[in-house]
């Protein structure tokens, strides 16, 4: 939906002085030299419609200058940004009000609010600039209020509200534009941490009914971790790794971003699905406990989950069962079958699986929403992702 390539912003220059510095190789030095700066270097990313696209990184890296060159506060000097395919770059300034007011909106760290409007004229602020009457602003104004959990403070002045809740204000001034594309600057980066966590998880339930794609700008890599569908991890200007949160954790793509990732709680924010693997053996209904019992013993098992042909889960056949059934010479597994198990969804925090690891023969199940066993997660499978990625061996 959103498409840059090959991003770049040189402050201090022309245009047109900067543009052949930045087919150079040494481009940064470049534009130093020639008294510029090079503020975001040959930057290319997409994001999709629906996304909650983050961008991360240390003061000065760039972010808040990458995220306006979306909008067009701020002009690239090279490449290219497409937003649904039509080009931004090249817009008339007619077309790009119209698509500044229509589709985006933006919501800053420190923004203002006007102290003698109500809260209700401040969040219909955004639709007042957009020619809005005034009976449908303060409608939707309402309408968004309600939706951030200020409905009852329409009539309330900013002075009355703490930090988080005008925060709340300014999401609900964006929401209340009808914008599908929101940009966020820091927007939580003052707030308590108890608040700021309260407003990612409003952000990320606002985010799932409506569909809207957002790229929000932090320099908080837990906050990145927690929110974001996809992080991309900036240094001077440039693109250092992009990916999800759990890719991240496991493969950071160098010793700059496992620096970050030192910091990550990591039991937060892998997942079942992300440690899990596949079962080394399952099990069927019809299956002799003898075959059973010798594929368990060769793998040193002493339990197989039982599956049938959807591959949902039956129970679990126990390896002194199985000997039984076998001695009793029973055909099939019907009369080993116990149900000593525990499953988890795929997003299941790595936190929650640990207190089950453990407690039966047979490793955590994942499972889809029928139930089908999609992995497996053996508790020393949770040990070793919680202990961090392997170090990258580096010849000295
Ligand atoms: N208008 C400008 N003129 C000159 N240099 C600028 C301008 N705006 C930003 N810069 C420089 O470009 C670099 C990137 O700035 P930017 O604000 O994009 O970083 P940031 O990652 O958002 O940092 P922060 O986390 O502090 O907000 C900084 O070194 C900054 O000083
Ligand atoms: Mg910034």
């Amino acid at each position: 939906m959103i498409e840059a390539s090959n991003l770049s912003k040189a402050f201090g220059l022309t245009r047109r002085a900067a543009q052949p510095l930045l087919r150079t190789d040494h481009r940064r030095d470049a534009v130093d030299n020639a008294g510029g700066f090079l503020a975001v270097d040959d930057v290319s990313f997409c994001v999709e419609r629906g996304e909650l696209f983050v961008i991360m990184g240390l003061s000065g890296s760039g972010k808040s200058t990458l995220l306006r060159m979306i909008n067009r506060l701020v002009d690239p000097t090279a490449g290219q940004m497409s937003i649904d395919g039509s080009d931004v770059v090249g817009m008339s300034d007619g077309d790009l009000r119209e698509a500044r007011n229509r589709r985006i909106s933006m919501v800053f760290q420190h923004f203002a609010l006007f102290p003698h409007r109500t809260i209700r004229e401040n969040a219909a602020y955004g639709l007042k600039v957009r020619g809005v009457g005034a009976k449908e602003r303060l409608e939707r104004a309402d309408w968004a209020l309600e939706r951030v959990g200020l409905g009852n403070r329409g009539d309330a002045r900013p002075a009355a509200l703490s930090g988080g809740m005008k925060q709340r204000v300014g999401l609900a001034r964006a929401l209340a534009t009808g914008a599908d594309i929101l940009l966020m600057d820091e927007p939580f980066s003052a707030l308590d941490p108890l608040i700021k966590r309260e407003m990612q998880e409003l952000l990320l339930a606002l985010q799932a009914e409506d569909e809207r794609t957002i790229i929000f700008v932090t320099h908080d890599l837990n906050e990145a971790m927690r929110i974001g569908h996809r992080i991309m991890v900036m240094k001077d200007g440039r693109v250092v790794q992009c990916d999800t949160g759990p890719q991240i954790l496991s493969s950071p793509a160098n010793e700059y971003v496992s620096d970050f990732v030192a910091d990550v709680d990591r039991s937060r924010v892998l997942t079942a699905s992300s440690v899990m693997r596949p079962p080394a053996i399952t099990a069927r209904l019809d299956e002799s406990p003898s075959a059973v019992l010798d594929r368990l013993g060769e793998l040193e098992m002493n339990g197989v989950f039982v599956v049938d042909e959807q591959g949902s889960i039956l129970g679990v056949a126990r390896d002194d069962l199985l000997a039984r059934a076998m001695s009793a010479g029973e055909s099939d597994l019907r009369s080993c079958l116990v149900q000593e198990y525990e499953t988890v969804s795929e997003d299941r925090p790595l936190a929650e699986l640990f207190q089950l690891a453990g407690r039966h023969v047979v490793p955590v199940g994942v499972v889809d929403e029928h139930d089908r066993l999609l992995g497996v997660v053996p508790r020393a499978a949770i040990l070793s992702s919680l202990a961090g990625p392997r170090k990258v061996m580096t010849n000295a």
